[in-house]
């Protein structure tokens, strides 16, 4: 079903082409009112047009709205300011439109018509290593992305590009040998496999004889030497485990999780083929792709620009000096195996900021290879602590992401025990408390809600503070907020005893019903805008937003004390509001409860 901004745009294109002829698009020209007292949506076309064709913007504006004044969707149109035209939506058209949706299963989504095979990469942590913090914001956004590009009905792929390969496995496997603590790895393998890693590792800064001897395992590794091999095997069946852990208490999942160790075949084939076509060249015995010079000098991510406006090579190596191969030729096999075995049409990555740079350069290369992919890297900032420096623990450690979760959930379950303090107060001998194990379900749905919201909510290309008191709190732009607002919503239907009972028609009157029901009708443009920019903070803005309408409706118009017509329109927009709350918070990885 279309939005009524997608309604408002295809009729002002229809306008501008059969005012001024066929070479007018609408799309552009419409958008919401700054201010809503003014109306709904407003286009410029008049605007445009007369500067176009040299006429008054405010004569060609009466034109549009001669052409429009008599219309189902708005009521007649008006001029305002240097030529713009205003609409206001009617009340018959909300009400009609927000009762189609309230039939529809989709709540009016169509699935695209044009469905796409997205590849989404994220996660992708660097195995033998606990998740920390720093993992949290690829996890949480490409697994909100996922969800949305599913729901809109494209083919997605989600694969998680465990960095499972490279020289970390030397130092590990060293430092493993070397240890006879094999008690601890039974214990906590991963917690021990860090240890042994960071030890060994800060060992080699100052002994050349182990730097020497992890490159020998590391060798050996590459070589195939079984021991070592299946070392390495055991390492990583210990890390996918441990991994999967947390995943599943954040409710990811991953339809592939393809390594960078899987691509290992792949890696002589990939740089033949780029010397071969000219797109990459020996340099000092290593082979790296140049600037070929086609790309204007500023977007050329093969060059970098000094001060003074001096430029120098910026190569993208693929094979180092020594015949090994690296994080960017694993990339490039991997959008190959991508193109061939998944045959995707767009992939997208979600790393943070720092790989902007590797990822212009593999983008630029796969251009000049030709695979015809639509590459995409949504990058993010870094979550910060309240000295505004990335997030530490008390004693300037990393957050262990399996800590934060707990955190989440200790802190949820508490504030729950309040909450259910003050109404056992509240209602004496009437109370019921909750169980044990009700109370904890509801914290991992709170804590882990609350936490995941907390990051979506955020303008994803900038950092954040990190603030528990903040994204718990159950008034503002939360979790907590937007789970008890449907909770509530949940509540008028057990008082009912019944769902929203099937109507004919909706009556809306009420000005609080109407701008319920028009936020409602835009849940579609928030998909989208969330979908075209990959941002789901748009989302986030839109139910928030719905919330908050929501309960002015609901301040102003009673609904179970009401009758008729007016009792049951407002159980559907009641109903419809729960569902929208509890699909978009889906989308974006969250759960919701029937009750607190
Ligand atoms: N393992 C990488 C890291 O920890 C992230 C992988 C991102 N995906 C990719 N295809 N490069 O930084």
């Amino acid at each position: 079903m279309k939005t009524p901004r997608q309604e408002v745009e295809a009729i002002v294109a229809a306008t501008a082409q059969t005012l001024y002829g066929a070479d007018v698009s609408a799309g552009p020209y419409v958008r919401p009112c700054p201010d809503t007292r003014h109306g709904d949506f407003q286009t410029n076309l008049a605007m445009v047009q007369a500067k176009k064709a040299g006429k008054n913007p405010r004569e060609l504006a009466q034109q549009i709205v001669d052409a429009l004044a008599e219309h189902s969707v708005f009521e007649k149109p008006e001029i305002a300011g240097p030529g713009f035209v205003n609409f206001r939506l009617k009340a018959g058209y909300c009400a009609a439109q927000t009762h189609a949706r309230s039939q529809d299963q989709r709540l009016g989504i169509e699935p695209a018509a044009q469905p796409l095979k997205v590849v989404i990469d994220y996660s992708g942590p660097n195995i033998a290593k606990e998740l920390h913090v720093g993992h949290l914001r690829s996890t949480i956004l490409g697994d909100s992305l996922a969800r949305l590009f599913r729901f809109l009905g494209h083919n997605v792929i989600s694969d998680n590009h465990l960095g499972d390969w490279g020289t970390q496995f030397g130092i590990v496997i060293l430092g493993y040998k070397r240890d006879t603590n094999k008690e601890r790895f039974e214990q906590d393998p991963i917690g021990y496999l860090e240890e042994v890693y960071v030890r060994t590792q800060n060992a080699s800064k100052t002994d050349d004889t182990i730097r020497e001897a992890a490159r020998a395992e590391l060798v050996k590794l590459q070589a195939g030497d079984p021991e070592n091999v299946a070392l390495w095997k055991s390492f990583i069946d210990h890390s996918l485990q441990s991994l999967d852990r947390t995943y599943s208490r954040l409710d990811v999942k991953f339809d592939y999780t393809l390594g960078e160790s899987f691509y290992n075949d792949r890696l002589p084939g990939v740089v033949k083929t780029l010397l071969d076509a000219g797109i990459a060249r020996e340099t000092e015995g290593a082979i790296a792709v140049f600037s070929d010079g086609t790309l204007p000098q500023k977007d050329d991510p093969f060059i970098v620009t000094e001060k003074g406006g001096a430029f120098r090579d910026n190569p993208f190596l693929i094979r180092k000096s020594d015949g090994g191969f690296n994080y960017a030729t694993t990339d490039l096999a991997t959008l190959q195996y991508r193109k061939e075995h998944f045959h995707a049409d767009r992939v997208i990555y979600v790393t943070d900021s720092r790989q902007q740079m590797h990822f212009a350069q593999l983008f630029a290369t796969e251009k000049r290879w030709n695979l015809g992919l639509n590459l995409q890297h949504v990058w993010f900032g870094a979550i910060l602590g309240a000295d505004k420096k990335p997030l530490k623990t008390r004693d300037g450690g990393t957050v262990k992401l399996r800590a934060l979760l707990d955190e989440a959930q200790e802190r949820a379950e508490k504030i729950i025990t309040e909450k259910e303090a003050e109404r056992a107060a509240r209602e004496g001998e009437n109370f019921v408390p909750k169980g044990d194990d009700q109370r904890r379900d509801l914290a991992q749905v709170v804590g882990i809600g609350a936490l995941k919201y907390a990051d979506l909510a955020q303008n994803r290309n900038l950092d954040y503070v990190f603030n528990w008191d903040k994204l718990l709190a159950f008034d503002g732009n939360t979790a907590p907020y937007l789970i008890n607002a449907y909770v509530r919503i949940r509540a008028i239907f057990r008082k009912l005893g019944s769902e929203a009972p099937p109507v004919e028609r909706l009556v809306l009157a009420e000005e609080a019903e109407i701008a319920l029901a028009k936020k409602l009708l835009d849940f579609g443009d928030s998909l989208a805008l969330a979908a075209d920019e990959y941002r789901p903070h748009y989302l986030c803005v839109y139910l928030f937003e719905l919330a908050g309408l929501f309960h002015k409706f609901y301040e102003h118009c009673p609904v179970l004390i009401s009758e008729g017509e007016t009792k049951t329109s407002r159980l559907v927009l009641c109903s419809l509001t729960a569902q929208t709350l509890k699909t978009g918070l889906a989308l974006l990885g969250i759960k919701t409860v029937e009750q607190m």
